[in-house]
Protein backbone atom coordinates (compact mmCIF):
# COMPACT_ATOMS: atom_id res chain seq x y z
CA UNK A 1 0.00 0.00 0.00
CA UNK A 2 1.07 4.07 -0.93
CA UNK A 3 0.74 6.66 0.67
CA UNK A 4 2.26 9.53 -1.62
CA UNK A 5 1.57 12.47 -3.10
CA UNK A 6 1.20 12.00 -6.97
CA UNK A 7 0.51 13.51 -10.08
CA UNK A 8 -2.31 14.41 -11.79
CA UNK A 9 -1.94 13.29 -15.86
CA UNK A 10 -5.51 14.57 -16.20
CA UNK A 11 -8.61 15.39 -14.86
CA UNK A 12 -11.06 15.68 -18.05
CA UNK A 13 -15.17 16.59 -17.51
CA UNK A 14 -17.02 13.84 -19.41
CA UNK A 15 -20.27 15.20 -19.44
CA UNK A 16 -22.40 16.90 -16.64
CA UNK A 17 -21.08 16.27 -13.35
CA UNK A 18 -18.65 13.69 -14.02
CA UNK A 19 -14.95 13.71 -14.23
CA UNK A 20 -11.86 10.95 -15.16
CA UNK A 21 -8.81 11.95 -12.88
CA UNK A 22 -5.40 9.94 -14.57
CA UNK A 23 -3.17 10.28 -11.66
CA UNK A 24 0.73 8.94 -12.03
CA UNK A 25 1.91 5.95 -9.72
CA UNK A 26 5.05 4.08 -10.83
CA UNK A 27 4.88 1.86 -7.90
CA UNK A 28 1.77 0.01 -5.71
CA UNK A 29 -0.69 -0.30 -7.95
CA UNK A 30 0.03 -3.40 -10.30
CA UNK A 31 -1.92 -5.79 -8.33
CA UNK A 32 -4.78 -3.98 -8.11
CA UNK A 33 -8.11 -5.98 -7.78
CA UNK A 34 -11.36 -4.64 -9.10
CA UNK A 35 -13.49 -3.19 -6.23
CA UNK A 36 -9.90 -2.01 -4.41
CA UNK A 37 -10.20 2.11 -3.24
CA UNK A 38 -8.18 4.79 -2.93
CA UNK A 39 -8.67 7.25 0.06
CA UNK A 40 -7.17 10.96 -1.91
CA UNK A 41 -6.55 14.21 0.42
CA UNK A 42 -8.19 16.57 -1.65
CA UNK A 43 -6.70 19.53 -0.18
CA UNK A 44 -3.33 20.58 1.80
CA UNK A 45 -5.70 22.99 3.73
CA UNK A 46 -7.98 21.47 6.37
CA UNK A 47 -11.08 22.16 4.57
CA UNK A 48 -12.06 19.09 3.75
CA UNK A 49 -10.03 17.63 6.29
CA UNK A 50 -11.01 13.98 5.54
CA UNK A 51 -9.51 12.41 2.67
CA UNK A 52 -12.31 10.94 0.21
CA UNK A 53 -12.60 7.49 -1.05
CA UNK A 54 -13.12 6.55 -4.82
CA UNK A 55 -12.56 3.17 -6.77
CA UNK A 56 -10.30 2.39 -9.10
CA UNK A 57 -11.90 2.62 -12.61
CA UNK A 58 -8.68 1.52 -14.51
CA UNK A 59 -5.16 1.08 -14.29
CA UNK A 60 -3.23 3.23 -16.65
CA UNK A 61 -0.65 0.87 -18.57
CA UNK A 62 2.58 2.24 -20.82
CA UNK A 63 4.52 -1.31 -22.11
CA UNK A 64 3.14 -3.50 -20.23
CA UNK A 65 3.77 -1.73 -17.19
CA UNK A 66 1.18 -0.21 -14.37
CA UNK A 67 2.09 4.01 -14.54
CA UNK A 68 -0.77 4.56 -12.91
CA UNK A 69 -4.49 4.54 -12.35
CA UNK A 70 -8.13 6.39 -12.95
CA UNK A 71 -10.73 7.46 -11.23
CA UNK A 72 -14.07 8.24 -12.25
CA UNK A 73 -15.81 10.65 -10.16
CA UNK A 74 -19.24 12.97 -9.67
CA UNK A 75 -19.58 15.77 -7.91
CA UNK A 76 -21.66 15.79 -4.91
CA UNK A 77 -20.06 18.13 -2.37
CA UNK A 78 -17.14 20.25 -1.36
CA UNK A 79 -14.27 17.63 -1.55
CA UNK A 80 -15.50 16.41 -5.07
CA UNK A 81 -16.00 20.20 -6.11
CA UNK A 82 -12.30 20.73 -5.29
CA UNK A 83 -11.34 17.95 -7.48
CA UNK A 84 -13.07 19.03 -10.36
CA UNK A 85 -10.80 22.04 -10.47
CA UNK A 86 -7.89 20.10 -10.31
CA UNK A 87 -5.46 20.46 -12.93
CA UNK A 88 -2.96 18.38 -15.24
CA UNK A 89 0.24 18.60 -13.38
CA UNK A 90 -0.79 19.44 -9.89
CA UNK A 91 -0.76 16.73 -6.99
CA UNK A 92 -3.00 14.83 -4.79
CA UNK A 93 -2.10 12.93 -1.81
CA UNK A 94 -3.41 9.43 -2.47
CA UNK A 95 -3.60 6.55 0.30
CA UNK A 96 -4.03 2.83 -1.43
CA UNK A 97 -4.49 0.26 -2.61
CA UNK A 98 -7.37 -0.39 0.30
CA UNK A 99 -9.84 -2.84 1.10
CA UNK A 100 -11.20 -6.32 -0.59
CA UNK A 101 -11.93 -6.25 -4.92
CA UNK A 102 -14.43 -8.60 -6.30
CA UNK A 103 -13.73 -12.41 -6.16
CA UNK A 104 -13.65 -14.50 -9.33
CA UNK A 105 -14.84 -17.86 -8.32
CA UNK A 106 -12.35 -20.55 -9.44
CA UNK A 107 -15.73 -22.23 -11.12
CA UNK A 108 -16.61 -19.68 -12.58
CA UNK A 109 -19.42 -19.98 -15.50
CA UNK A 110 -21.58 -17.07 -16.42
CA UNK A 111 -22.55 -13.59 -14.50
CA UNK A 112 -24.57 -10.61 -14.26
CA UNK A 113 -22.82 -7.27 -13.74
CA UNK A 114 -25.13 -4.87 -12.36
CA UNK A 115 -24.07 -1.11 -12.07
CA UNK A 116 -26.10 2.20 -11.12
CA UNK A 117 -24.88 5.42 -11.50
CA UNK A 118 -20.84 5.69 -10.48
CA UNK A 119 -21.12 2.07 -9.24
CA UNK A 120 -20.40 1.57 -13.40
CA UNK A 121 -16.79 2.96 -11.74
CA UNK A 122 -15.61 -0.33 -10.53
CA UNK A 123 -17.66 -2.68 -12.37
CA UNK A 124 -15.76 -1.26 -15.53
CA UNK A 125 -12.64 -2.33 -14.16
CA UNK A 126 -14.10 -6.08 -13.02
CA UNK A 127 -15.49 -6.22 -16.59
CA UNK A 128 -12.65 -5.55 -18.40
CA UNK A 129 -10.27 -7.64 -16.47
CA UNK A 130 -12.58 -10.62 -16.98
CA UNK A 131 -12.55 -9.79 -20.56
CA UNK A 132 -8.33 -9.77 -20.60
CA UNK A 133 -8.88 -13.19 -18.79
CA UNK A 134 -10.14 -14.39 -21.59
CA UNK A 135 -13.50 -15.01 -20.38
CA UNK A 136 -16.07 -16.30 -23.33
CA UNK A 137 -18.12 -12.13 -23.93
CA UNK A 138 -21.20 -15.34 -24.14
CA UNK A 139 -20.85 -15.34 -19.91
CA UNK A 140 -21.11 -11.72 -19.55
CA UNK A 141 -24.69 -9.49 -19.48
CA UNK A 142 -24.05 -6.34 -17.92
CA UNK A 143 -26.85 -3.92 -16.46
CA UNK A 144 -26.39 -0.22 -16.26
CA UNK A 145 -28.96 2.34 -14.83
CA UNK A 146 -28.89 5.72 -14.07
CA UNK A 147 -31.48 8.35 -12.87
CA UNK A 148 -31.10 9.72 -16.34
CA UNK A 149 -28.98 9.35 -19.40
CA UNK A 150 -26.30 11.93 -18.23
CA UNK A 151 -25.24 9.34 -15.16
CA UNK A 152 -24.98 6.84 -17.89
CA UNK A 153 -20.57 6.50 -18.24
CA UNK A 154 -18.62 4.44 -20.21
CA UNK A 155 -21.49 3.04 -22.13
CA UNK A 156 -19.98 2.73 -26.05
CA UNK A 157 -16.56 1.72 -24.12
CA UNK A 158 -18.25 -1.38 -22.49
CA UNK A 159 -20.55 -2.20 -25.78
CA UNK A 160 -17.17 -2.55 -27.43
CA UNK A 161 -16.23 -4.93 -24.94
CA UNK A 162 -18.19 -7.26 -26.91
CA UNK A 163 -20.87 -8.76 -24.17
CA UNK A 164 -25.10 -7.65 -23.97
CA UNK A 165 -25.29 -4.47 -22.21
CA UNK A 166 -28.97 -3.42 -20.98
CA UNK A 167 -29.28 0.21 -20.44
CA UNK A 168 -32.10 1.77 -18.30
CA UNK A 169 -32.92 5.07 -16.54
CA UNK A 170 -35.18 6.07 -14.38
CA UNK A 171 -36.67 9.28 -16.54
CA UNK A 172 -36.57 6.99 -19.84
CA UNK A 173 -34.11 8.94 -21.59
CA UNK A 174 -31.95 6.28 -22.32
CA UNK A 175 -32.86 2.70 -22.78
CA UNK A 176 -35.68 1.15 -20.85
CA UNK A 177 -38.03 3.54 -18.39
CA UNK A 178 -37.37 1.26 -15.34
CA UNK A 179 -35.17 0.52 -12.31
CA UNK A 180 -32.03 -1.59 -13.61
CA UNK A 181 -33.44 -4.18 -11.33
CA UNK A 182 -36.37 -4.35 -12.83
CA UNK A 183 -34.41 -5.75 -15.76
CA UNK A 184 -32.40 -7.45 -14.41
CA UNK A 185 -35.29 -9.51 -12.90
CA UNK A 186 -36.79 -9.33 -16.16
CA UNK A 187 -33.76 -11.10 -17.60
CA UNK A 188 -33.65 -13.69 -15.00
CA UNK A 189 -36.79 -15.29 -16.19
CA UNK A 190 -34.96 -16.62 -19.23
CA UNK A 191 -31.22 -16.62 -18.32
CA UNK A 192 -29.38 -18.05 -15.16
CA UNK A 193 -25.83 -16.67 -14.23
CA UNK A 194 -24.13 -18.03 -11.28
CA UNK A 195 -22.90 -15.35 -9.80
CA UNK A 196 -24.62 -11.33 -9.80
CA UNK A 197 -21.36 -8.07 -9.08
CA UNK A 198 -23.17 -5.06 -8.22
CA UNK A 199 -22.47 -1.88 -7.36
CA UNK A 200 -24.78 1.40 -7.05
CA UNK A 201 -26.32 3.47 -4.37
CA UNK A 202 -27.75 1.49 -1.30
CA UNK A 203 -31.40 1.01 -2.37
CA UNK A 204 -30.66 -0.52 -5.06
CA UNK A 205 -27.52 -3.09 -3.18
CA UNK A 206 -30.13 -4.09 -1.24
CA UNK A 207 -32.28 -4.99 -4.27
CA UNK A 208 -29.85 -6.84 -6.01
CA UNK A 209 -29.16 -8.47 -2.54
CA UNK A 210 -32.90 -9.42 -2.16
CA UNK A 211 -33.27 -10.58 -5.81
CA UNK A 212 -29.79 -13.07 -5.66
CA UNK A 213 -31.37 -14.80 -1.87
CA UNK A 214 -35.15 -15.28 -3.71
CA UNK A 215 -33.57 -17.12 -6.96
CA UNK A 216 -30.61 -18.57 -4.87
CA UNK A 217 -27.79 -17.17 -6.83
CA UNK A 218 -24.03 -16.04 -5.09
CA UNK A 219 -24.28 -12.49 -5.12
CA UNK A 220 -21.22 -9.86 -4.49
CA UNK A 221 -21.97 -6.24 -3.39
CA UNK A 222 -19.71 -3.22 -3.41
CA UNK A 223 -21.49 -0.73 -1.04
CA UNK A 224 -20.18 3.19 -0.91
CA UNK A 225 -20.73 3.50 2.75
CA UNK A 226 -19.63 6.51 4.03
CA UNK A 227 -15.70 6.71 4.91
CA UNK A 228 -13.68 8.43 7.23
CA UNK A 229 -10.54 7.09 7.77
CA UNK A 230 -10.14 3.99 5.14
CA UNK A 231 -8.01 2.05 7.50
CA UNK A 232 -10.37 0.50 10.33
CA UNK A 233 -9.65 3.29 12.32
CA UNK A 234 -12.43 5.34 13.05
CA UNK A 235 -15.30 3.07 12.66
CA UNK A 236 -17.79 5.12 10.61
CA UNK A 237 -18.03 2.61 8.48
CA UNK A 238 -19.65 0.05 9.89
CA UNK A 239 -21.91 -2.34 8.24
CA UNK A 240 -24.37 -5.03 9.87
CA UNK A 241 -23.84 -9.02 9.65
CA UNK A 242 -26.73 -10.99 9.29
CA UNK A 243 -27.28 -13.26 12.28
CA UNK A 244 -24.35 -13.34 13.93
CA UNK A 245 -22.95 -12.63 17.62
CA UNK A 246 -19.88 -10.65 16.08
CA UNK A 247 -22.55 -8.19 14.40
CA UNK A 248 -20.69 -5.85 12.62
CA UNK A 249 -18.16 -5.45 9.87
CA UNK A 250 -16.01 -2.69 8.17
CA UNK A 251 -16.27 -1.39 4.86
CA UNK A 252 -13.09 -0.12 4.37
CA UNK A 253 -11.41 -3.39 5.65
CA UNK A 254 -13.74 -6.13 5.24
CA UNK A 255 -15.41 -4.66 2.03
CA UNK A 256 -16.52 -2.82 -0.32
CA UNK A 257 -17.40 -5.84 -1.79
CA UNK A 258 -19.24 -8.53 0.36
CA UNK A 259 -20.87 -11.65 -0.21
CA UNK A 260 -23.74 -10.56 0.22
CA UNK A 261 -25.51 -13.15 1.90
CA UNK A 262 -24.06 -12.48 5.29
CA UNK A 263 -24.63 -8.82 5.26
CA UNK A 264 -27.49 -6.96 6.72
CA UNK A 265 -28.18 -4.95 3.97
C1 LIG B 1 -15.51 2.39 -1.35
C2 LIG B 1 -16.09 3.62 -2.00
C3 LIG B 1 -15.84 3.85 -3.34
C4 LIG B 1 -16.36 5.00 -3.95
N1 LIG B 1 -16.10 5.18 -5.27
C5 LIG B 1 -16.55 6.29 -5.88
C6 LIG B 1 -16.23 6.51 -7.25
O1 LIG B 1 -15.57 5.71 -7.91
N2 LIG B 1 -16.68 7.67 -7.81
C7 LIG B 1 -17.43 8.57 -7.10
O2 LIG B 1 -17.83 9.59 -7.66
N3 LIG B 1 -17.75 8.37 -5.82
C8 LIG B 1 -17.32 7.27 -5.18
N4 LIG B 1 -17.61 7.07 -3.86
C9 LIG B 1 -18.40 8.10 -3.14
C10 LIG B 1 -17.47 9.28 -2.81
O3 LIG B 1 -16.56 8.87 -1.82
C11 LIG B 1 -18.29 10.47 -2.29
O4 LIG B 1 -19.14 10.92 -3.32
C12 LIG B 1 -17.38 11.59 -1.86
O5 LIG B 1 -16.68 11.22 -0.69
C13 LIG B 1 -18.18 12.85 -1.61
O6 LIG B 1 -17.30 13.82 -1.14
P1 LIG B 1 -17.71 15.37 -1.14
O7 LIG B 1 -16.80 16.07 -0.22
O8 LIG B 1 -17.82 15.89 -2.54
O9 LIG B 1 -19.17 15.32 -0.61
P2 LIG B 1 -19.66 15.73 0.89
O10 LIG B 1 -19.64 17.22 0.97
O11 LIG B 1 -18.88 14.95 1.89
O12 LIG B 1 -21.11 15.21 0.81
C14 LIG B 1 -22.03 15.70 -0.19
C15 LIG B 1 -23.24 14.80 -0.27
O13 LIG B 1 -22.82 13.49 -0.75
C16 LIG B 1 -23.23 12.52 0.18
N5 LIG B 1 -22.18 11.49 0.25
C17 LIG B 1 -20.92 11.63 0.71
N6 LIG B 1 -20.25 10.47 0.66
C18 LIG B 1 -21.12 9.57 0.15
C19 LIG B 1 -21.05 8.19 -0.14
N7 LIG B 1 -19.97 7.45 0.12
N8 LIG B 1 -22.13 7.60 -0.66
C20 LIG B 1 -23.25 8.29 -0.90
N9 LIG B 1 -23.38 9.60 -0.66
C21 LIG B 1 -22.34 10.22 -0.13
C22 LIG B 1 -23.38 13.24 1.51
O14 LIG B 1 -24.34 12.59 2.33
C23 LIG B 1 -23.91 14.57 1.09
O15 LIG B 1 -25.28 14.54 0.86
C24 LIG B 1 -17.15 5.93 -3.21
C25 LIG B 1 -17.39 5.69 -1.86
C26 LIG B 1 -16.88 4.54 -1.26
C27 LIG B 1 -17.13 4.29 0.18
S1 LIG C 1 -13.59 4.26 7.44
FE1 LIG C 1 -12.72 4.35 9.42
S2 LIG C 1 -13.01 2.33 10.11
FE2 LIG C 1 -13.69 2.22 8.08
Amino acid sequence: MLQEKVEILWNKEVGGLYYRLGLKCDEGFADTKPGQFVMVRISDSYNPLLRRPFSIHRLIEENGNVRGFEILFKVVGKGTTILSGLREGGFVDVLGPLGRGFVIPENFQSTFIVAGGIGVAPLFFLASDLMRAGVDSSKIQMFIGGRSKEDLLCIDEIKAMGFPVHISTDDGSLGEKALVTEIVKNKLTNTRPDMIFACGPSPMMKAVAGIAEKENISCQVSLETMMACGMGACLGCAVEKKESSDKYLHTCLDGPVFDAAILKI
